[in-house]
């Protein structure tokens, strides 16, 4: 049996017995009652969706990628009027089924290739771990948003790859989650950096126990006690992430330390290199952040800015070189009171580049 009969299934059987939409919480769920009984989602976007149309209020255009019967983009066109709503699916039924709770033709929902526009939101709800070539719907999603476009995704990820699920393991499941393709959660994200992103939040994970119904539907052939004990040692997750194609930049104007000519660059304020991993290597690349003199070619600071790397505990707090007369004073107001929250950490104040890349 293929992915769409199992899904043409699974919706045959929703519209006989409305039920679902448990993922909602009640004021989601009271946006559009109906719709929400045809969730077949993993997580809850509609607060992430929310907080950053508040955010990005010029956020217009925005495809479901694999959204089922229309439940999270129904609710959406409720909660955010002004949007265009486009919601794919490739299996015909669920479609079908999305356009017919859509009594005033809110969305566009297709089963045709999504990708001949541009967005300025993709949101993508418990799909794309079905598919087998995760990375490269990843770069899809990069390559059709708008430059200062995001993705709001739920999904299933999971700490370990010492597994091997039976393929067919789903069979019999009324419910059927195809784990086989789940990924490690940093293999995951790294697909996200790896298509150009320059931020990516992880902003909310859940554990998540799916062995009773692997198991319950395991076919024969199977070690199970073997296989069970696998499962137990990997630990599954779903989580929300939002990934930003672009950052916006702070353009700065600035005078040369050293001949004091007078110019113009851009800057990110804040970088964390777990989040910002593409800006982070960049900057170590001295592509961004580290300002060249158009006359004379000196490497400096055009503006204040932080870096933190979670892992290494370490922060860094860059000044131009004109504010180094002021250190004792910047040491004060900001080593001072960050060291007393986080005491374990390296913290340095830098207003040159040359030490401050051996540093990080
Ligand atoms: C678990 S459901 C989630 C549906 C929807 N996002 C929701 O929250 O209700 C997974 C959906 O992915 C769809 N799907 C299967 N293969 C796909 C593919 N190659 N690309 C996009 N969606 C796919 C299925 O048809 C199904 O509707
Ligand atoms: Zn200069």
């Amino acid at each position: 049996m293929d992915l769409l009969d199992i899904y043409q299934q699974e919706i045959e059987h929703r519209v006989t017995s409305p039920s679902g939409g448990n993922i909602y919480d009640f004021q989601t769920k009271s946006v559009h009652a109906e719709a929400s009984l045809y969730s077949f989602g993993c997580t809850n976007l509609h607060p992430y969706i929310a907080q950053h149309i508040a955010e990005s209020p010029n956020t217009v255009s925005v495809l479901d990628y694999g959204c089922g019967s229309g439940a999270d983009l129904l609710i959406a066109a409720q909660n955010h009027p002004k949007l265009e709503l486009t919601g794919f699916d490739p299996c015909r039924q669920m479609i079908t089924q999305a356009q017919s709770l859509d009594a005033h033709n809110t969305v566009e929902f297709t089963s045709k290739d999504p990708f001949s526009s541009k967005y300025d939101l993709i949101l993508s709800n418990a799909a794309i771990h079905l598919l087998d070539d995760q990375k490269t719907i990843i770069q899809q999603f990069y390559d059709n948003l708008k430059p200062l476009g995001a993705c709001i995704l739920g999904e299933f990820v999971c700490s370990s790859k010492d597994i091997d699920f039976p393929n067919d393991h789903f069979v019999d499941s009324k419910t059927p989650l195809l784990f086989n393709n789940i990924l490690q959660q940093e293999e995951f994200l790294n697909h996200f950096f790896d298509a150009g992103f320059e931020e990516l939040e992880v902003l909310d994970r859940k554990i998540f126990d799916p062995s009773p119904n692997i198991l319950k539907t395991m076919q024969n052939g199977i070690d199970s006690t073997v296989f069970h004990q696998k499962l137990k040692s990997n630990q599954f997750y779903i989580i929300t992430i939002k990934a930003l194609k672009k950052l916006p930049e702070t353009p700065v104007g600035f005078q040369c330390h050293k001949c004091q000519t007078v110019q113009q660059d851009t800057m990110y304020r804040s970088l964390n290199k777990q989040v910002h991993k593409n800006l982070y290597n960049g900057l170590i690349d001295q592509k961004i952040n580290i300002s060249h003199c158009t006359q004379c070619n000196t490497p400096q600071f055009a503006a204040p800015f932080q870096i933190h790397d979670m892992q290494k505990q370490k922060m860094a707090f860059c000044f131009p070189k004109s504010m180094e007369i002021q250190s004792k004073q910047l040491h004060n107001e900001i080593i001072t009171p960050y060291k007393k929250r986080l005491p374990h950490y390296e913290m340095q104040l830098f207003f040159t580049p040359d030490s401050f890349v051996t540093f990080l």
